[in-house]
């Protein structure tokens, strides 16, 4: 993309873009949750859809002149089903967050009970923590990870989920590295007579590869975002069986939303076309290998990752006996053009803008084509940076590096 009118209309924002260009450009961007989405995926997010106002359903909208919104909207919704084997998806949601309250509004009273993972463990905002819309209308009770296996505990989800009797258990994280067992998570909900909803967002890209077991044939709700490992446009989805599917649409629009983003529809279904083909599957795989890569170096290099490893994309780096916290380690990797989220580790004892840990995923490296070679590479660029935080001139050399690095795999040429 040009931006030639913008220059002229605009040209600080126009200035702002070729930086955030840039920056996507020369650093090596290790946030787990972040891709770079395809020029064709970026196109579409810019064109005329923006304009179209289409509240209602493709076939019974409430604006004229829907004819070709409900194109792109029924191609997103049949790609998406036809990538997860979903009985019913709604393409609608503006955000992961947004998805998860239209499941939560569609099921749930307020002051029904959610039993979902902490997120001090690795769970996410939307799952019912207490500043958050979900922790507010719902009484949350929270499972976690093993204190010294970092794989979740499903003995301890039983025992709460018996215990607490909730309306709907959640199985989903923002940073947690392992194979979810949705079958045993299943189990346990039909058990107690709970709905299972699987929040999927990070895994979604694993999924749609077969390389991460699906949660669709187990949950009676599945959302998921679109702009992380699935590598779309900015947004949410909900797939779920036949038989919600009147409620989680009805739930969405008129429910929580107005006129859904069809620019947005419309990148989801390029997305969802680019995620159906083999280079796709090809990719996720490159995704997994290198993180397991990533994971083994810094292993090596005398980094605590919790778990011991990682099954999907991601990891989380247990900093407490590198004598540095996660706050000081995302600063002094950025100088160096590294970019990674500080994360609190299960069982942290420094505050969330503090936090013990980072969390490192490979998305990102993985679609500018960087292999294991380069995990190397970056495992040892991370591990000098981290032993010389304070040392400016070694920081200078290892962004060197970095530029280099980041020179022989360009991303939007
Ligand atoms: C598991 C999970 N669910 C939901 C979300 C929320 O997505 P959004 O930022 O689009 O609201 C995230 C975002 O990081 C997430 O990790």
């Amino acid at each position: 993309m040009t931006f030639e009118n913008l220059k002229n209309a605009d040209p600080e924002v126009f200035e702002a873009i070729q930086k955030e260009i840039q920056r996507e450009r020369n650093n090596i961007v290790l946030i787990a949750s972040e891709n770079y989405a395809s020029p064709a995926v970026l196109e579409v997010q810019g064109s005329v859809f923006t304009n179209k106002y289409a509240e209602g359903y493709p076939g019974k909208r409430y604006y004229g002149g829907c004819e070709y919104a409900d194109i792109v909207e029924n191609l997103a919704i049949e790609r998406a089903k036809q990538l997860f084997g979903a009985e019913h998806v709604n393409v609608q949601p503006h955000s992961g967050s947004q998805a998860n309250m239209a499941v939560f509004f569609s099921i749930l009273k307020p002051g029904d009970t959610i039993l979902s993972m902490s997120l001090s463990h690795g769970g996410h905002l939307s799952h019912g923590a207490s500043v958050n819309f979900s922790g507010i209308f719902y009484k949350c009770v929270s499972y976690g990870v093993d204190r010294d296996t970092g794989y979740i505990d499903l003995n301890e989800v039983r025992r709460l989920a018996i215990e607490n009797k909730p309306k709907i258990i959640l199985a989903g994280a923002s940073a947690y590295s392992r194979i979810i067992d949705f079958k045993a998570f299943s189990d346990i909900a039909k058990e107690v007579g709970a709905y299972l909803m699987a929040d999927v967002a990070h895994i979604a890209g694993l999924i749609a590869a077969g390389l991460h077991p699906s949660a669709i044939p187990y949950a009676d709700f599945v959302t998921t975002t679109t702009h992380k490992t699935l590598r779309g446009p900015r947004g949410g989805i909900i797939m779920c069986k036949a038989e919600y599917a009147k409620a989680i649409d009805k739930m969405i629009f008129p429910g929580t939303q107005g006129g859904p983003l069809v620019h947005v529809i419309a990148a989801k279904a390029v997305a969802f076309k680019e995620a159906l083909s083999q280079g796709f599957k090809d990719y996720q795989a490159r995704a997994v290998k290198n993180a397991k890569r990533l994971a083994i170096e810094l292993i090596n290099r005398g980094f605590r990752i919790i778990s011991g490893g990682t099954d999907n994309h991601m990891m989380l780096v247990d900093l407490t006996n590198k004598n540095i916290t996660g706050k000081d380690a995302e600063e002094t990797l950025e100088k160096a053009r590294i970019t990674v989220n500080k994360n609190v580790v299960p069982y942290d004892e420094r505050p969330p803008a503090i936090t013990s840990g980072i969390r490192l995923g490979t998305p990102c490296v993985t679609t500018r084509g960087m292999g294991e070679p380069e995990m190397v590479e970056i495992a040892d660029i991370i591990s000098s940076l981290i032993q010389n935080n304070k040392d400016q001139k070694a920081i200078d050399e290892l962004s060197k590096i970095v530029k280099v690095l980041c020179e022989r795999f360009p991303i939007y040429k």
